[in-house]
């Protein structure tokens, strides 16, 4: 397995992950935006040349987000996510970042579970949002 950082021609290969896991796919105009920061923490794991995952990290100065995690169906519960979520670690930590967060829906029973085995617990806030 090679994890590295996401180029564009990956982009139609994650997009299926992201659908394979009925997680929304980040629109491209999105991605751009979202180069313009942090590319490095935006990864694919590979095997071979096919994409297997995806997880997109921001940082924001003072805390790191984990966002979109994903594992194609085919290729789950071979440690990819994890090994996606120790990279991304350890860039947020080069960049001096102290703490991680995430936001995973109640009813994800098996994401909670993954990331509870990778020391991520659930916190009692409420997410609040409002579109601009
Ligand atoms: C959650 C998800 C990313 C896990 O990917 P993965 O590559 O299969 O995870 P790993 O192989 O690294 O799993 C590490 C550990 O997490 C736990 N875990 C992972 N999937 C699990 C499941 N379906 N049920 C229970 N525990 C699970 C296990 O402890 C596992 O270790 P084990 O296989 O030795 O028992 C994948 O199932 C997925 O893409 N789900 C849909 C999208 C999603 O829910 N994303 C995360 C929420 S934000």
């Amino acid at each position: 397995m090679k994890i590295r950082s996401f180029r564009w021609p990956d982009y139609d290969a994650v997009a299926e992950v992201w659908a394979a896991a009925a997680r929304e796919v980040v629109p491209r105009a999105e991605l751009v935006r979202k180069l313009t920061r942090d590319p490095e923490l935006f990864l694919v794991s590979l095997a071979g040349d096919r994409v297997t995952g995806v997880v997109m990290g921001t940082f924001d100065g003072r805390r790191g987000w984990i966002l979109r995690l994903a594992v194609d169906p085919a290729h789950r519960r071979q440690g990819i996510a994890g090994a996606l979520v120790r990279e991304l670690e350890s860039r947020l930590r080069a960049l001096d970042c102290p703490r991680i967060n995430l936001l995973v829906m109640p009813d994800n029973a098996a994401g909670l579970r993954f990331w509870q085995s990778v020391g991520y617990l659930p916190m009692p806030d409420v997410l609040c949002t409002k579109p601009l």
